[in-house]
């Protein structure tokens, strides 16, 4: 059986071909456009200029991964130039010319929540014309349930493993972060979730305040790690996080404790609330205050290097400590046998490894690689090709399938 995935809930076009003989995948092809570049002076996704992006890319990438796969249409027909999808995916479908005629494909998957309305429809559309030019079954995915199956794709050739239930995933991503508890695949319980802000976003958010590019959990992650490495031992001489730290924020003066500088401390939120629910944003606006009034103190603080990887540090520390600290309730609470950690947040190196250290040899833990940690259409179609079985092959009827913003596991 193929499957050809799409997937366009964010600012990444991804489309896919994966083969799949009994619990075997094969990963025929795999494209993706990144509209990073894009939307970075915006300082976040701009929906229009998402969906306009989708709109030009997907023929783009579908001519480019048929030719790639082999899986050719034929006679040869320039797919760039008869797969045209409609410019308003909202007024209408697209218009696929009825001469492309139809590859060697089973099985279409896209994504169809959540993310946003204007950039799902886009795949939706082209997966929808697809379907009916070629005929060929299409099945929703569940974009979060992609980012849960994307931790088994080791290889070109990989197979889902044989989990032990119940299992627990903690979700972290620029929309979402949440921990989900699983007693089989397709049986999913929201157990937590954040109140506010996703972890991701808090990471954006934050790089932006510290005058760093966009998305910018990478760069927060890569100060905070040269921070831990050189600065730790001056800063926190009471080990990271812990220790007689002050109880709240402020102030650091950019000089370490011994020249006459003060540590930084930001809250852990929600740590004392019973519930595995998260909030971000107070934290988020706590570093805003903090840079505030160590500007009014020296408007060129941000220019000493230090002072930068030190907030990135401890915001790291925070966000993670709190993501750990619930995670070890709800694995506590349910008694977990299987961590999957997934979403655009588990490229954080530090996650990964206090993610270890809470789990050694107590539960399976599983993270994907750090390409597979962002948004991909491998992922989408495993949680395809799952979903398919799983309803004994019967798909969504047609008209049902639709762009759901803010769609729920
Ligand atoms: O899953 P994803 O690619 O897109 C969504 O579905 O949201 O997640 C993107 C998020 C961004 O907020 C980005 O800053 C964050 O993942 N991210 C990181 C790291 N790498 C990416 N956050 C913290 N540390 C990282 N190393
Ligand atoms: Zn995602």
């Amino acid at each position: 059986m193929k499957i050809l995935s799409i997937e366009t809930s964010c600012d990444e076009t991804g489309i896919s071909i994966l083969e799949v003989k009994g619990n075997t995948f094969k990963i025929l092809g795999n494209v993706l456009n990144s509209q990073i570049k894009i939307h970075a002076p915006f300082g976040g996704v701009f929906p229009a200029l998402a969906k306009r992006e989708h709109i030009k890319n997907l023929p783009i990438l579908l001519e480019k991964i048929l030719k790639q796969t082999k899986t050719r249409t034929s006679p040869e027909k320039k797919i760039k130039k008869n797969l045209t999808p409609n410019p308003s995916p909202y007024q209408g479908e697209g218009q696929i010319e009825d001469n492309v005629t139809a590859p060697d494909i089973d099985l279409i998957a896209v994504t169809s929540g959540p993310g946003l309305e204007p950039a799902l429809w886009t795949g939706i559309v082209f997966a929808k014309e697809l379907s009916k030019k070629w005929n060929i079954p299409i099945v929703p995915v569940n974009h979060m349930e992609g980012h849960l199956f994307s931790v088994f794709v080791k290889n070109k050739e990989f197979s889902i493993e044989k989990i032990n239930f119940p299992a627990l995933s903690l979700l972290v991503s620029g929309g979402h972060t949440e921990l989900v508890l699983i007693k089989d695949f397709g049986k999913y319980q929201i157990i937590g979730e954040t109140l506010d802000d996703a972890a991701g976003e808090a990471f954006d958010k934050v790089a932006r305040m510290l005058e760093l590019p966009y998305p910018g959990g990478h760069y927060v992650s890569k100060l905070a790690e040269e921070a831990r490495r050189n600065l730790s031992p001056l800063l926190f001489k009471e080990g990271v996080g812990g220790g007689n730290l002050k109880d709240h924020h402020l102030a650091l003066k950019g000089t370490p404790p011994q020249q006459g500088g003060e540590q930084i401390h930001l809250p852990r939120p929600m740590i004392y609330s019973k519930n595995f629910n998260f909030s971000f944003s107070g934290l988020k606006t706590a570093v805003l205050y903090l840079i505030r009034d160590l500007k009014k103190e020296n408007p060129k603080i941000l220019e000493n290097e230090n002072v930068k990887k030190a907030i990135a540090l401890e915001f790291e520390n925070a966000v993670v400590e709190t993501l750990i600290y619930k995670t070890r309730k709800a694995i506590e609470k349910y008694n977990i046998k299987t961590l999957i950690v997934a979403g655009g947040v588990s490229a954080n190196k530090y996650l990964k490894k206090e993610a270890q250290k809470l789990t050694k040899n107590k539960q399976k833990l599983y993270f994907p690689t750090k390409k597979l940690s962002g948004d991909n259409a491998l992922m989408i179609g495993i949680a395809g090709y799952y979903k398919f079985i799983k309803n004994k092959q019967k798909t969504t009827r047609f008209s049902k399938i639709k762009a759901l913003g803010g769609l729920r596991l």
